[in-house]
């Protein structure tokens, strides 16, 4: 992709974010500390991470690639299940918002 193209591409989805999936953010933030922070720290380390082209990558496919990276792992349980399923479109949105080539950095957490 083009710089030019990825950088209009950021600049819309920072604007969608901004107005309507702005609660989402949150609400990823909130199911990041309760049952990510645990394992990898808090909001910031967390989310910095990956890029957002990886956090993109992760979730894509119902979050096939996250949800196999911790294959073995303690949370494998909860990466099964449907409480992951329902809050993976959030957490996203929180992780990739936030993503280690994103320029932001969450206010708290
Ligand atoms: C019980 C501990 C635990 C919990 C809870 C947990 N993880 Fe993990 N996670 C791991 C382990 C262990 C690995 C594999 C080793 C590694 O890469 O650190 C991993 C790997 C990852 C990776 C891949 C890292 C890489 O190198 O590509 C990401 C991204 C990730 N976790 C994000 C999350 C997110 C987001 C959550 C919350 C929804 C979460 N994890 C919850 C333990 C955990």
């Amino acid at each position: 992709m083009n710089k030019g193209l990825s950088l209009l591409l950021s600049a819309v989805a920072v604007s969608a974010f901004a107005t309507s999936a702005h609660a989402d953010i949150n609400k990823g933030q909130k199911a990041y500390l309760k049952q990510c922070k645990n394992c990898h720290g808090n909001g910031t380390k967390g989310a910095g991470m990956h890029t957002q082209d990886e956090w993109a990558e992760l979730f894509e496919d119902d979050a096939a690639l996250i949800i196999e990276k911790h294959a073995g792992t303690k949370a494998d349980k909860y990466f099964g299940g449907e409480s992951f399923k329902k809050l993976a479109p959030d957490l996203k949105d929180f992780l990739f918002h936030y993503g280690s080539d994103s320029g932001n950095v969450p206010s708290c957490g």
